[in-house]
């Protein structure tokens, strides 16, 4: 049996489960397997220190098309303060256009972060919507957020909510809140919720909720295939919800594990706060911000941002991400047959 939804038809994938874009790091081995379990794996706008974000794009499709036949997705950060953000718009779409199992494969692209109207603006992604069947996705931290991406005409909305890992808004709307609004302004939106997922019953509640898939990022961390450090999967699965907080990134809040790193960068106070900082943003201070995730990257998971969201509390162990799709798709399976049977 499967669970056969708008987006799981939409992509062409057999479980409606994708890999949550984890930037600025690499997630190439994780979409890999992702895709490869059925689900949709999606490839992370890399901005590590020394490292050309569109080269890396280029690297990480080549790569995908060389290991699977399935299809899959990227991600690129629309922010202003994102290097490297005119030419990945730019270029990413010719990119894709120019090589047919890219063009054939790479099915989604969700941007996030800044602007929504960014990438559909983009003459390239223009010319490759008529060409491909590729889909734009944005993520839409709160109702008024969404209505942008629906006046940007985007093809669907993934639905993150305050309790995710990394990149978050000033909106703090949970995932629950979030996804009734949306499913009531916008039933007929493709949905993919995001935050808080680990598990086969939160699979089947974003079901219910009116999203088509869910899209994971800590859950996959803690998994074989991921990229990340030893030492950063190892703090998840003794991990609590509480042990996650809001705290001051480059891109806005983020959700950060509780360490010297994200004590010394305190939570911004307001929208207003963060946009008067961001104005005195020099090039130094990113790249010093940068230097902290290069930290976490290379192990250091105090002095780095470890960015998790508050899902470890349901995450027990370290898998393959073929067992973890498996189980979630097993376990969703069941929850929405124990739910129909409390119809009398
Ligand atoms: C390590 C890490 C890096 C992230 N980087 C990005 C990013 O580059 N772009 C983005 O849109 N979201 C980013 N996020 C947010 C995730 O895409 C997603 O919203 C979040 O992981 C969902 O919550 P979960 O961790 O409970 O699954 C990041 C999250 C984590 C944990």
């Amino acid at each position: 049996m499967v669970i056969e939804t708008n987006i799981t038809k939409m992509f062409g994938i057999k479980h409606p489960i994708f890999s949550a874009p984890m930037g600025p790091f690499y997630t190439r081995e994780l979409a890999l397997a992702v895709s490869e379990a059925g689900g949709l794996g999606v490839l992370s706008n890399v901005n590590l220190l020394n490292t050309d974000p569109t080269k890396e794009h280029l690297e990480s499709m080549k790569y995908m098309v060389e290991h699977t036949d399935k299809p899959f997705g990227l991600n690129i950060l629309t922010s202003r303060n994102n290097r490297g953000v005119k030419d990945m718009v730019r270029k990413v779409p010719k990119l894709i256009m120019s090589d047919p199992k890219i063009k054939e494969q790479c099915r989604y692209i969700l941007t996030s972060a800044g602007s929504s109207r960014f990438l559909p603006e983009s003459k390239y992604f223009q010319e490759l919507r008529k060409v491909s069947e590729i889909k734009h996705f944005h993520v839409a931290p709160a109702v008024w957020l969404a209505d942008k991406c629906v006046a940007s005409k985007v093809d669907g909305i993934v639905c993150t909510g305050t309790e995710g890992g990394g990149h978050q808004s000033f909106e703090k709307v949970t995932t629950l809140v979030l996804l009734q609004q949306l499913n009531e302004k916008y039933p007929d939106l493709p949905k993919i919720a995001c935050g808080g997922f680990a598990t086969g019953e939160g699979l089947a509640a974003a079901l219910s909720l009116g999203a088509g898939a869910i899209a994971m990022g800590s859950r996959f961390i803690a998994s074989k295939q991921s990229e990340f450090h030893e030492k950063y999967k190892a703090l998840i699965p003794p991990g609590v919800p509480q042990d996650t907080a809001l705290y001051w990134g480059a891109f806005g809040p983020i959700r950060l594990w509780k360490n010297k790193y994200a004590l010394e960068h305190p939570a911004p106070g307001s929208k207003e706060e963060m946009v008067e900082h961001e104005k005195n943003i020099t090039m130094d201070d990113m790249l010093k911000d940068l230097g902290a995730y290069q930290k976490v990257y290379e192990g250091d998971t105090e002095n780095g941002a470890v960015l998790l969201g508050q899902s470890i509390g349901i995450i027990d162990s370290i898998k393959d991400v073929s067992d973890i799709i498996e189980n979630i798709i097993k376990n969703a399976e069941a929850t929405i047959r124990k739910n129909s049977a409390l119809l009398k």
